[in-house]
């Protein structure tokens, strides 16, 4: 019989993709989000593609009452944990806005859980709780730290994650993503930033559609090859693939504990700012106008994954090429100019 997943913060980039490969591997999903930070048109078009039909629930992880109510109204047999907010640098002008909502729509979602005997939990955590680490590829026992209130907060909850596994029967798998990309190959669901687009690769698809002037290379002096930062930027699909995987290898240990394994999804390839914004010309087809300003502050020089953990465990190791992904976005921000708001 196919197992139930309640997808929290589904709505959004990596969530939408998720629920697609779910549904396309047979799983039923329910989703879950309070659209703070998406659309609920991502949901329509992902069953548009997947041509399959699921339960939304527009709701704040932290309302208790309403969450307990889906867990009551469903039997659900395991948590995708995506929802909440990310972005670094409102993290740092406003720590008790990410604090309140990463951390307390943590604690409801894990305690309804254990309330309903929901065990089976995937959580989403980043790249950022390695911090600047001190070589690169970055394997999953590298030191951890956090250099921003976002990163602490995902530093906060796989802590809490690994406590509550050691003491409880909670089957965790924690996937640390590195950087997500591209969009899915219809190019109807995709991201879709509020404002100027924080992280590189959406700033650089609106330059190359014309809403925005040049894009602004944050240092040039970096110990790399060309000067700029280096990261593992992974295609969003393969992201969403990890999920299913690590839901499909999740085994209860013979004793009943709860266990907590980490992996980390990236490409284990590095790409510089000048190397992606040449890929993503390659996939637009013209210029992309840039420009080196100063380096930005708490960035680090390289970060790509050791991903060799993940594909021995869960038998997940990304296919999707740094050209595929620009192409994809490419195809997203075409057909999709001002994102969900064209509809
Ligand atoms: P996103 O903002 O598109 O998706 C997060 C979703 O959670 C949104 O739909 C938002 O409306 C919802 N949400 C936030 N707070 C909520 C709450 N209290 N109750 C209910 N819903 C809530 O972001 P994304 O890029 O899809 O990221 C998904 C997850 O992956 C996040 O936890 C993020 O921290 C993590 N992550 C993202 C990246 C990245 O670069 N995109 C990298 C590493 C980790
Ligand atoms: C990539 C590279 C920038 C924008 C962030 C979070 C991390 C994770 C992923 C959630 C860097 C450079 C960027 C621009 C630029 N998110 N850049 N001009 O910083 O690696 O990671 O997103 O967990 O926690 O910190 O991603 O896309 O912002 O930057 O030159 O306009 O592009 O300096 O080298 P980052 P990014």
């Amino acid at each position: 019989m196919s197992k139930t997943v309640l997808v929290a913060g589904g709505a959004g980039y990596i969530g939408s993709h998720i629920c697609i490969e779910l549904l396309d591997a047979d799983f039923k999903i329910i989703v879950v989000d309070n659209l703070s930070n998406s659309d609920k048109k991502s949901l329509e078009r992902v069953t548009q593609i997947s041509g399959k039909q699921f339960e939304f629930y527009q709701i704040d992880l932290r309302d208790e009452g309403a969450l307990n109510d889906v867990f009551i109204n469903h039997k659900i047999d395991a948590v995708i944990h995506l929802a909440g907010l990310k972005a670094v640098g409102e993290s740092c002008e406003q720590p008790l806005m990410y604090y309140q909502n990463n951390i307390n729509a943590s604690l409801v979602l894990f305690e309804l859980m254990q309330k309903h005997g929901v065990t089976d939990l995937v959580f989403s955590s980043s790249a950022t709780v390695y911090g600047d680490p001190a070589t690169v590829p970055i394997d999953e026992n590298f030191p951890l730290t956090a250099t921003n209130p976002y990163g602490r907060t995902k530093l906060m909850i796989e802590e809490m994650l690994k406590d509550i596994a050691a003491a409880t029967s909670f089957n965790v798998v924690l996937l640390r993503y590195f950087n997500p990309a591209g969009a899915h190959e219809s190019g109807l669901i995709g991201e879709d930033p509020n404002g100027i687009p924080n992280n590189l690769l959406p700033y650089v698809s609106q330059v190359a559609i014309g809403k925005r002037d040049k894009v602004s290379v944050f240092g040039g002096d970096y110990a790399t090859p060309d000067g700029t930062g280096v990261r593992d930027y992974i295609h969003v699909v393969d992201l969403a693939k990890g999920h299913v995987k690590a839901l499909q290898t999740m085994k209860q240990p013979k004793d009943n504990k709860g266990v907590c394994k980490v992996y980390n999804l990236g490409t284990g390839q590095g790409y510089s700012v000048l190397e992606a914004i040449s890929a993503f010309e390659q996939a637009c087809g013209h210029e992309i106008a840039y420009e080196i300003v100063d380096r930005r502050p708490g960035d680090i020089a390289e970060c790509y994954a050791e991903p060799t953990l993940a594909n021995q465990e869960l038998g997940w190791q990304a296919e999707k090429s740094i050209s595929d992904m620009m192409k994809d976005a490419w195809r997203w921000q075409t057909q999709n100019p001002n994102g969900y708001q064209d509809d």
